[in-house]
């Protein structure tokens, strides 16, 4: 089967709620890293053949498929289309993999995937809020084959997050714990500047403002649970935020004729379900499968990236597979770093690309969970 590489990653810094980049239109956010990268890789730009983007709530300046948009507003050819999807909080993991099969069936050779989500304009479940003017509440009250089959269960992240705490016996202490250890991680790595060819600077901001240096375990223990009675809190919890990445991917053909340098090739590649009532273990079955269906085993993983969507999410993935924490995150996650929906996929896989050129690791796998109860799985080996 072609290879499909990785030439080139790039993404913008993540702004924090009411932040520096809290101000900018959606699909000028977009276009910034997919214009930087074709600023860094220098060919016509017109080859490019597809642009694959995720993003959620894709209504108001979100909507009429941004990543088309976003195209345009950097500033690029015309002759370029554009794609957008959705598959929830890894739309854009799923971009790079619709991207890298585009390559890899023999149908494209250059392709480019990434992913944007600007969460202080159009919020998260902006786009449910906004389809109550059509008469249904939410996907998951009212169509008959849904409520026959989950009636009554209420379908939100918030309660997942804390069944899994339950299911799998993680304290509040130990979520605390492990969200001071995502801030510590992403200060030390901001201040070795381990993000620093990973960030492209917007709107004067060159760092991830989401990071809490301060953090202490105390102020953590102190915050109140997001729901009477549980475990979850806003420091426990991943951040609503800003950011756009952008890869560029690229067959065994382009690379030879335009003389591209890939930074990693795309190992493996799959997506998995789960129950969607439990919504976040997704990545467990997924990751379970794509051992499996790779032939690799868990030590043949030098760096893990599992999102943080939240800490009860990681934690039970780490200890169902028994995956130790000092080979996960360890540029921090999304607790301190962010977790901007849509564009997330994309802006782990160019910190995991980073981290495992800085470290001289191999090969590196990332998951997520995602709404549906979904998890995609990506492996790639360093180049
Ligand atoms: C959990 C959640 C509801 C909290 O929202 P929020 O209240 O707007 O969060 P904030 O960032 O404003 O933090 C609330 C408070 O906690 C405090 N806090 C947050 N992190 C902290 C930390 N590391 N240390 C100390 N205090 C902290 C803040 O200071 C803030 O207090 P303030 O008002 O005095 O500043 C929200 O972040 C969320 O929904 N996260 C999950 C997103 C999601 O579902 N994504 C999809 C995944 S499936």
């Amino acid at each position: 089967m072609p290879e499909a590489y990785i030439v080139d990653a790039i993404r913008s810094p993540v702004g924090r709620k009411k932040g520096s980049l809290a101000h900018l239109h959606p699909a000028d956010l977009a276009a910034h890293p997919i214009k930087v990268l074709m600023e860094r890789n220098t060919f016509d730009p017109s080859l490019v053949e597809d642009v694959v983007w995720g993003c959620t709530e894709t209504i108001g300046a979100q909507a009429g498929d941004i990543g088309r948009t976003a195209w345009l507003v950097a500033g690029l050819p015309e002759d370029v289309p554009g794609v957008t999807i959705d598959r929830q909080c890894g739309s854009a993991q799923q971009a790079i993999h619709f991207a890298a099969q585009g390559v890899m069936s023999g149908t494209q050779d250059i392709v480019v995937a990434g992913g944007s989500q600007a969460m202080n304009r159009i919020p998260i479940m902006a786009a449910m809020t906004a389809g109550q003017a059509y008469g249904f509440d939410s996907p998951f009250i009212g169509a008959t084959g849904w409520d026959a089959r989950y009636a009554g269960e209420e379908v939100n992240q918030i309660r997942s997050a804390e069944m899994i705490a339950e299911k799998w016996g993680i304290s509040r202490e130990e979520l605390d714990a492990f969200s001071y250890a995502s801030h510590m991680r992403a200060q030390a790595a901001t201040e070795a500047g381990w993000f620093k060819n990973e960030i492209a600077p917007l709107a004067g901001l060159d760092h991830d403002e989401t990071i809490r240096p301060g953090t202490t375990i105390e102020g953590l223990a102190a915050l109140n649970p997001v729901r009477e009675g549980g475990r979850v809190t806003a420091g426990n919890a991943s951040q609503n935020s800003d950011c756009a990445a952008a890869l560029l991917i690229a067959s065994e053909r382009a690379v030879k004729e335009h003389g591209f340098k890939p930074r990693a090739r795309i190992h493996h590649m799959s997506v998995r379900a789960d129950n969607p009532v439990w919504m976040l273990t997704g990545p467990i079955t997924a990751t379970q499968y794509a051992l499996k269906k790779s032939g690799m085993k868990l030590e043949d993983i030098d760096l893990f990236e599992c999102n943080e969507a939240f800490a009860s999410v990681t934690m039970a993935w780490m200890k169902e597979l028994s995956i130790p924490h000092e080979k996960v995150n360890v540029q921090g996650g999304a607790i301190a770093l962010g977790h901007p929906i849509g564009s997330t996929g994309a802006k782990l896989m160019t910190t995991l690309l980073n981290s495992l050129e800085r470290t001289g690791g191999r090969y590196g796998l990332q998951t997520m969970c995602e709404g549906g109860g979904q998890a995609n799985v990506t492996i790639i080996e360093r180049l």
